[in-house]
Parts: C-alpha cells; structure tokens; sequence
C-alpha cells in the first residue's frame, strides 16, 4: 500500500479563524500532541504575518524533533526569507509557498496577468530552493483555475525545485469528482514522476472538504492537508481525525496507509477544544461525545450480539479508552495516576501532584469522579498558563448577593504576592458584579471583552462548571479558564485568569520596549 502523508495545518490555516487564535504556550502544546500523534509534517505558522508568528513557527521548529515543520509564505523574496530564517533549525525543515492561480484572483487580488503568474512561480520556487530540498507550492484557488495554465504553473514549479505541489479547494467549491479528475488531470500532463508528489488542500464550505480530499488520493494525491477538529476559516478545513480515519476503515477503497499514531486523536481533538474553549458538537465523527454511543434497543441489541453489526471503528482505535475505574475520596494517588496513564496522560511529577490535589478537592464536592472530570482537571492544569504559576492575581474568597428582584452584589478579595485586595461592585447578576469587583481591583488596560462560553463537563446536578472567557487588546486574544462545580467561582477564575495573562503580556512587552 502505498503510504499518504498527514500535513497538518492547525497552527496556520486553523489557527487564522475567528476564535481560534492561540498563544506560545498553546501552539507548543498542540505541536506536542501532533508529533505525538505522528503526523508527517506540521505547518506552524506563517512566519512574516507577525512577529509572534515568526517566533511560535521558530520555536516549534526547534522542539518537534519526528515531523517535518513547514512555514507558510507568499511568492516574495521577503516572506520566504522569513519563512527560511524561521524554520531552518528544524530537523526536517520545509518552505511552503503559494501564489493564486484563477482567474479571479489572478485579476483581482494579485493584478498580475497569467505569465507574471508563471514567472513569479519560477523566480520564487528557484529562490526558496536555494535554501531547502523540502519545497512545497500550493496554487491558490486551484479548484477554480484552467487546468491547462495550472498544469503550466505546476511544471513551472516542478522544474525549479518544488517537492509538493497542492492543489488547494481554496473556497471549498469543488466536489469529490472533479477534484478526482483535477489530480488524474495534473498526473498526466506534468512531469512530475520521481521528482514532485500532489497534495490536496480542502476546505468545507459546502461540507465537502473530507470527502474531497479521499477523492484526490483516488485521483494520486499522496499529502493530505487538514486540521484537528476540522477548524478552519469559515466551515472549517478537512478533519484529520475524519480523513485518516476514513482511510484507515476502508484500505479496500483507498489502498493507502498512513503512518499515524491513531491512538492519540481523541487526545489531540480534546487538547484544541480545551484551548480554544469549545466543546466537539455531540454527533462530530470520531471525537463527538455520542460518536460511539448506541442508544437505541435495536442498536443496542445488534452490538450486544456482535460490535461489528453497528460498529465500523472501535472506539479504542481512536484513544477512547472505556471506564472500569471510579474513582473517589479514598482513591490514592497512584490510582489517580494510573487511570490517568490509561487516558493517555503522562505528567511530570510536579503537574502530577497539582492534579491531584484539585482532584481531592472535587472529591469533597462531588461524590464519584469519572474520566470526564479526570481529563478536565488535567487539561486545564496543563494547558492554560503561558506565563508563571505565581505570578497575577490569585482569587482568596467571594461572596454574591443576588436575587431576581434585586441588584447583585458581589465582593471580591484577591492576592498578590501575599498582598490582598478586596472591592465590592454592584451588577446585572453575579457574574457581572463579581467581574466589575475584580476590574476595580485590577485596573485592567483597554480590551474588549469577546466570549463567555460556560459547559458542563459530566452528567449530574453536581457536575463541574467549565467556563471560558476571552479578552482581545491589541492584535491578540487571551483565553482565560476557569474550572468548579460552583459557576460563579469558575467564572470568576476564568476572568482571572485571562486578566492574568493579558497584564502580564503588557508588562513583558514594557520590559521589552525598555530594554
Ligand atoms: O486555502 C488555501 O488556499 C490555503 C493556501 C495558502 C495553501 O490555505
Ligand atoms: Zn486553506
């Protein structure tokens, strides 16, 4: 079988979408679990767009040791330039450049005629050539462009030096047929063999994007590009877990493999929702909560009889490891450990014992803990703070007065470095009033405040509160989190904890300004 290639582009094409911007800490944490999960090649950013992006694609460049690290960059000197300067400590480093080819974006967005086009191709492939073997061309708005021209830009590419050359659905308007025969096209009239292979590039606009890209392996392609939960600019972009996992059910269809630790999905999936404060929608393929549940007594009986009779992929294929443990207010911390080694969770000591001890705390608030609010604590242990577990704020105590008929009151005390700080302020409700306690307190620099996101993590009454709460100032969000079976205490946290990150970001860049 032949072997297809996972390009994932969380980090770039995921990340640019509204809502789903992460910081250093985040990226790092999401380049973790991707080479974890073995993924071929990792595009980390597009390194001239900012300088946090040349730093986040840099620093992911030195870290992630088993995939390839691509940059995205324009057909320009400067942004391959930036792209190289950003990615050429990586152990497998690779230049992704890209120019529109259609029509319309030839003339409108571009104002370049067809054969400044095609030299623009040579000119900028050749350069980035001059830095790296591993080059990858992708003609913007493929799907949309003349094949007989596009097969010109794609020799053109070849002939300089280009490794990959991807056909991105750019709008997401093509369907499995046509990109079937867009790739069979470009197989057949470039001289490719030996020296380029295809990649597909799909977005979801019409719900396709999955679909399309099995399509373009049938027509040859042998990359895939996609996203962890399918994120992406607008629908979104191909799911990963949905693409690898249709390949992998059906080898009789598509006689592909990838090299993918599918195993660590479930894991990744839950790692990008927890930083961009979603949860999977209850029926998303392979990570949605009821993706493996059979409700109904027919269902029920088939698979009782035989998995296979509504089963096509197990559950265990994909991380979903089945609860045999509960835990509780008796249970150690080498129990915890282990149910946690079972979900795939392996923390250093120090991150160990901070789980654990907000582990007994839930045990005193809630009677069984189950792997739901076991991965909740961990995630949220784990993944929120790009800044010292000591530094801002921390809350000490709050009390709330609120009724339907009156106004809520709240009073709040914070600490910092052993310093307290107490204000009371009057609000729509006791989230608001407690939020305006703690701005008195803070006295928190210009920003807008964007979401508030609150679930439940478990079933039951007594189930924990999952907020997130998201801050813009400048050209960055800050993603607070806030995590308790009280939802006034985990909103309050979560406030905290963006006000945290968004004042520490300002002092760093002060300290920064005056150096
Ligand atoms: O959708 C697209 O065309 C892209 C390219 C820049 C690869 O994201
Ligand atoms: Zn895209």
């Amino acid at each position: 079988m032949d072997r297809v290639k996972i390009f994932d582009t969380t980090l770039r094409d995921g990340e640019q979408s509204p809502g789903c911007s992460m910081n250093l800490q985040e990226k790092i944490e999401v380049a973790k679990q991707l080479e974890l999960m073995r993924v071929d090649v990792i595009e980390a950013g597009f390194a001239i767009s900012s300088p946090g992006d040349f730093e986040s694609v840099n620093t992911i460049a030195k870290t992630v040791k088993d995939c390839s690290v691509a940059s995205l960059a324009r057909a320009t000197v400067k942004d391959i330039d930036t792209a190289w300067e950003a990615v050429k400590v990586a152990t497998d480093p690779r230049i992704h450049l890209f120019i529109a080819t259609s029509p319309l974006h030839m003339e409108y967005k571009l104002r370049m005629t067809p054969e400044q086009v095609l030299a623009r191709t040579a000119e900028m492939v050749a350069h980035a050539r001059k830095y790296c073997s591993n080059i990858e061309f992708s003609a913007e708005d493929a799907t949309r462009s003349d094949w007989e021209f596009l097969a010109k830009v794609v020799n053109t590419a070849i002939a300089n030096g280009a490794t990959v050359i991807n056909l991105p659905d750019t709008v997401g308007y093509t369907t499995p047929g046509e990109m079937r025969a867009l790739i069979e096209y470009m197989v057949k009239h470039t001289d490719h063999a030996g020296r380029a292979e295809f990649s597909v590039h799909c977005h979801n606009d019409l719900g396709m994007a999955v679909a399309n890209s099995l399509a373009g392996v049938l027509g040859g392609a042998r990359q895939i590009e996609c996203t962890v939960n399918g994120l992406g600019e607008r629908a979104g972009n191909t799911a990963l877990e949905e693409v690898v996992m249709a390949m992998h059910t059906r080898p009789d269809l598509y006689h592909v493999n990838t090299r993918l630790d599918t195993t660590r999905i479930s894991r990744a999936s839950k790692t990008v929702y927890n930083i961009i404060g979603q949860n999977a929608p209850l029926n998303k393929p392979i990570v949605g909560k009821n993706a493996f549940l059979h409700e109904s007594g027919i269902h029920q009986h088939g698979v009782l009889a035989n998995k296979q009779t509504y089963e096509i992929l197990t559950p265990q294929s994909v991380g979903i490891v089945a609860n045999n443990l509960v835990l509780g207010k008796h249970s150690g911390k080498h129990a915890f450990e282990s149910r946690l080694n079972e979900l795939g969770y392996h923390l250093s000591a120090e991150e160990l014992l901070s789980c654990f001890e907000e582990f007994k705390v839930l045990c005193d608030k809630k009677k069984t803990i189950n792997d739901e609010d076991i991965e909740a604590i961990v995630l949220h242990k784990t993944t929120t703070h790009d800044m010292p577990e000591d530094a801002g704020f921390k809350l000490d105590r709050f009390v709330v007065h609120t009724s339907n008929f009156t106004t809520s009151t709240s009073t709040v005390v914070l600490t910092r470095d052993g310093e307290k700080f107490e204000e009371v302020s009057l609000g729509d409700g006791p989230i608001d009033a407690s939020f305006k306690a703690i701005d008195k307190i803070v006295n928190p620099e210009a920003h807008t405040f964007k979401t508030y996101t609150i679930h439940s993590i478990s079933e039951g009454k007594d189930t924990l509160g999952d907020v997130t709460v998201r801050l813009a100032a400048g050209n960055r969000t800050y993603t607070g989190k806030g995590l308790s079976t009280d939802i006034i205490e985990a909103s309050i946290l979560a406030y905290i904890n963006a006000i945290n990150k968004m004042q520490y970001a300002a002092e760093q860049a002060k300290i920064r300004e005056a150096n």
